[in-house]
């Protein structure tokens, strides 16, 4: 190689390590909330099903808002069979807006035959956001705004 070439090849490999970060970064301002937190990938949505995009209708969390006496209360269903510990939903977790805690349901499969979950969440307001978790087709994410 001759000096040019190498003067060429360097200024090349420069300019690619200082472009590709931009773009990269550029890449993940334009995609969701969700998306940046590891939708698709870490986790699964509706809209970022990744490699489990036949599996949405029986993963997905359906959640309702029910008016009670104590304050709100959400049920939770995931449209999931129950097979023993061969293939069940592990659990149903509620996080808040800022994906922080609130409570669990940790399901028996040899004794819930259905996974269906329900939390009392009193005068919550805001973003509940849903998680429910499958032995074999990882983590679900759905939400709703009560
Ligand atoms: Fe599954």
């Amino acid at each position: 190689m001759d000096r040019r070439h190498f003067i060429q090849s360097a200024a090349l490999g420069i300019a690619a390590s200082t472009i590709s970060p931009t773009i990269a970064m550029a890449g993940n301002k334009e995609q969701g909330h969700e998306a940046k937190l590891g939708a698709g990938g870490l986790f699964y949505t509706k809209d970022a099903p990744g490699r489990w995009s036949e599996k949405v209708a029986g993963h997905l969390p359906s959640i309702e808002v029910v008016p009670a006496a104590e304050g709100v209360r959400v049920k939770v269903l995931t449209g999931h069979e129950m097979r023993g510990y061969q293939h069940y939903i592990v659990k149903h977790m509620l996080l808040n807006e800022h994906f922080e805690f609130i409570a669990e349901k940790l399901f028996d499969p040899m004794k819930d035959l259905v996974p269906m979950s329900e939390f009392s969440l009193g005068n919550y307001s805001g973003r509940v956001n849903v998680v429910s978790m499958c032995n074999k087709h990882d983590v679900w994410l759905n939400h709703i705004d009560i």
